[in-house]
C-alpha cells in the first residue's frame, strides 16, 4: 500500500517516569534482540504527561528508533489555562504524535467535536501528527449504523481542513465495547470499517490524499489476533492499550505488523 504501518502503545494513566523509561529501554532491547527493522513498522509510545521527559532523555541519549506522544493536548497555545499542556510544549519535548479524540476523553471530559478540531489545528499547527479516534458504542453496532457513525465522526472533525492538513492525519478506529473489553472486532468488521473511512476520506479529499492515510485499529489488541487483523489491506497498525503494558506482548505485537 505505500502506508508505513505503525504500531502506536496507549499507556493511559499507567507508569511513573521510571516505570516509563524502563519499559522504553527494555522494549528496545527486545526488539534490537529480534532484528526488528523500524523501516518496516513505526513503534510509538505514549506516556502520560509526567513522563515524556524522561523518555525523551532516554530516547536521544541512546539514539533509540522508538517514537512517543502525548494522550491529550491543549487546544490554546499558552496563558492562563491552569493544569493544561500547550502542543509547543510537547513538541518541544520531541513528541512525533498527539492522541486527539480517545472515547476516554469524550467520555469522561467535556471534550466534544469542537474542541476535537481545535486539538487537531494546534498539533498539526505544532509540526505534530495527531492520531484522531472514532469508533461507534455498541448501541451504534446494534442499530447497524456503525460505518456511518465512524465516518461521520471523522468528518466532523476534518470538514475544514485542507488536502494538505488532511494528508498529515492518522485515524484510528477504535469501538468503543471493543476497548478494554476483550471483545476484539473481527478482522472484517476492522477492514469495513477502515475502507468505509478511507471512503469518506476520499470522497472529501481526493485519492491521493485518503491512499495516504493511516488508519489504525484500537480495542483489545493482542498478540493473538494482530496477525490477522494486520492482513486487512486497510487496517495499517493498532493502538494498543492493555497490552501495550507488557514488554513481552508489545515486542510481539510489532514483529506480526
Ligand atoms: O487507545 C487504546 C485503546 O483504547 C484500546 O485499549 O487495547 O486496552 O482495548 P485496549
Amino acid at each position: 500500500t505505500g502506508r508505513k504501518p505503525l504500531v502506536a502503545g496507549n499507556w493511559k494513566m499507567n507508569f511513573d517516569h521510571l516505570e516509563a523509561t524502563y519499559f522504553v529501554q527494555k522494549l528496545a532491547w527486545t526488539l534490537r534482540d529480534a532484528r526488528f527493522d523500524y523501516r518496516d513498522c513505526e513503534v510509538a509510545l505514549f506516556p502520560s504527561f509526567t513522563s515524556i521527559r524522561s523518555v525523551q532523555v532516554l530516547v536521544e541519549a541512546d539514539d533509540l528508533k522508538i517514537r512517543y506522544g502525548a494522550q491529550n493536548v491543549s487546544v490554546t497555545n499558552q496563558g492562563a489555562f491552569t493544569g493544561d499542556i500547550s502542543a509547543d510544549m510537547l513538541s518541544r519535548l520531541g513528541c512525533s504524535y498527539v492522541i486527539v479524540g480517545h472515547s476516554e476523553r469524550r467520555k469522561y471530559h467535556p471534550e466534544d467535536d469542537a474542541n476535537i478540531v481545535d486539538q487537531v489545528r494546534a498539533v498539526l499547527a505544532a509540526d505534530m501528527t495527531p492520531i484522531l479516534c472514532v469508533g461507534e458504542s455498541f448501541e451504534e453496532r446494534r442499530q447497524g449504523i456503525e460505518l456511518d457513525f465512524a465516518v461521520g465522526q471523522v468528518r466532523d472533525v476534518t470538514r475544514d481542513l485542507n488536502e494538505a492538513e488532511a494528508a498529515r492525519l492518522i485515524v484510528a478506529y477504535e469501538p468503543v465495547w471493543a476497548i478494554g473489553t476483550g471483545m476484539v472486532a473481527t478482522a472484517e468488521a476492522a477492514q469495513d470499517a477502515a475502507q468505509a473511512i478511507r471512503e469518506g476520506l476520499a470522497a472529501q479529499f481526493g485519492a491521493k490524499v485518503s491512499d495516504g492515510v493511516r488508519i489504525l485499529y484500537g480495542g483489545s489488541v493482542t498478540s493473538r489476533n494482530a496477525g490477522e487483523l494486520i492482513a486487512m489491506s486497510d487496517v495499517d497498525g493498532f493502538l494498543v492499550g492493555g497490552a501495550s503494558l507488557d514488554v513481552d506482548e508489545m515486542a510481539r505485537i510489532c514483529r506480526l505488523v
